[in-house]
């Protein structure tokens, strides 16, 4: 058999390869269920609201303030900080983040657990101050994570629609099953690494483009296109070259990606609080309708629908964060969920060790 061959193992599609109380994503009626609770009934929540579902029962006690906790957690690691030098500022966001993040200790404790949700945080409003040769703001514990993160990137605190929007993406990407990145983090947290290990194995596998690294490219994808008119045509040229279309595919939705609509909505409010017009808005959706029309001719046998990267991008975009660091926001929100799964893991797994089959050459004594 050929080593490249597509069969169910290829990409393990299919392959139930951990138990979790954490999240169910359900692809044929495209649901997300996190917790026991819908997408839609965590609408209103905090991204700390959702740390604390998602993390209860994996710790001996939560803190009764886990706003404040969290604040101290942000500064504590602010101090790591002082490791962004010149060279390191010139790489990518997403670079500079996991090289802090790297500097915490390993742990399997609570403190250990709320260090690694301030650090994408306060590591990417650094990374990104620095690309422009701005100094680092301090974090004020006293403030929501999410309202903090803004006054950390832009220097001045973000208006009260948009810190409700960031809290809104936030708790949107918070946990998504056995995504590439969550099984990443599972696999390392099951040689009982720690959680910092557990999370670095996360970000490196949240970066890639058909993962995490996918709303910097819808930018690039919109930009292109310009105006609604030209939607068709662009894309088109893109599959012709033989891209793919970034914001669209799953590996488990067959319908629309409920998260898609989640946002969609942030976004709509956002724009309507700030009484911004919505041009990017409307191209965003002429692009998803010419996008989803073309897939659907070109591909008549694949279900390809929007994912969640494509409201992403509008919604990160509006937040003023560059297209760069994208992928760093979504971090700030799924570490809640690779710490949920890497305690998980520890708790209740075994070490994840599978097999592959040898299809190389035998040797010649044998042959
Ligand atoms: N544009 C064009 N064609 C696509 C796309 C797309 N966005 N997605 C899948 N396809 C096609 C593939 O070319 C392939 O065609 P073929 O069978 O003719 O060779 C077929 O659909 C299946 O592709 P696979 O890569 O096997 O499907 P998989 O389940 O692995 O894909 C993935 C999932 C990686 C997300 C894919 O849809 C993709 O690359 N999308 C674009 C990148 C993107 O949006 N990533 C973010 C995903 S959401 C997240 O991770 C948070």
């Amino acid at each position: 058999m050929s080593p490249t061959a597509r069969d169910g193992v290829n990409g393990l599609e299919g392959i139930v390869a951990a138990e979790t109380v954490l999240s169910e994503v359900d692809g044929e009626a495209g649901r997300l269920v996190i917790r026991g609770r819908s997408l839609d009934e965590l609408s209103d929540w905090t991204f700390e609201d959702v740390i604390s579902l998602l993390w209860s029962g994996f710790f001996e006690t939560l803190p009764d303030d886990l706003t404040a906790a969290l604040g101290v957690a942000r500064s504590e690691v602010f101090e790591e900080v002082a490791g962004l030098d010149r060279r390191l500022a010139e790489r990518a966001p997403i670079e500079v983040m996991r090289a802090l993040t790297a500097r915490l200790s390993d742990g399997d404790d609570l403190a250990t657990a709320l260090r690694l949700v301030a650090a994408p945080a306060v590591f990417t409003a650094a990374a990104i101050r620095a690309r422009v040769g701005e100094p680092p703001i301090h974090p004020d514990p006293e403030r929501g994570h999410a309202s903090d993160i803004l006054r950390m990137t832009r220097g001045v605190p973000g208006s009260s629609a948009e810190v409700k929007a960031l809290d809104a993406y936030l708790v949107t990407v918070a946990d998504h099953g056995l995504n590439a990145s969550t099984f990443a983090a599972r696999v390392t947290a099951s040689t009982l690494a720690g959680l910092t290990s557990a999370v670095l194995s996360g970000i490196s596998a949240l970066k890639g483009p058909l993962h995490g690294g996918a709303p910097g490219p819808v930018i690039e994808m919109l930009d292109g296109v310009g105006e609604a008119a030209q939607a068709r045509a662009w894309l088109e040229g893109a599959l012709d070259r033989g891209d793919r279309l970034m914001g669209f595919g799953h590996r488990v939705y067959k319908v629309r990606d409920p998260r898609a609509d989640a946002l969609k909505r942030a976004v709509r409010a956002l724009t309507h609080a700030s009484n911004t017009p919505p041009a990017r808005l409307q191209l965003a959706e002429a692009v998803e309708t010419a996008a989803l029309e073309i897939l659907r001719e070109r591909k008549p046998d694949r279900s390809l629908q929007t994912n969640v990267e494509l409201y992403t991008a509008l919604i990160l975009e509006a937040l003023a964060f560059p297209a760069s660091a994208f992928t760093c926001v979504f971090a700030m929100g799924r570490v809640a969920g690779w710490v949920a799964h890497a305690r998980e893991q520890v708790q209740g797994g075994r070490l994840i060790r599978p097999q592959s089959r040898y299809v190389g050459p035998v040797p010649r004594a044998a042959a």
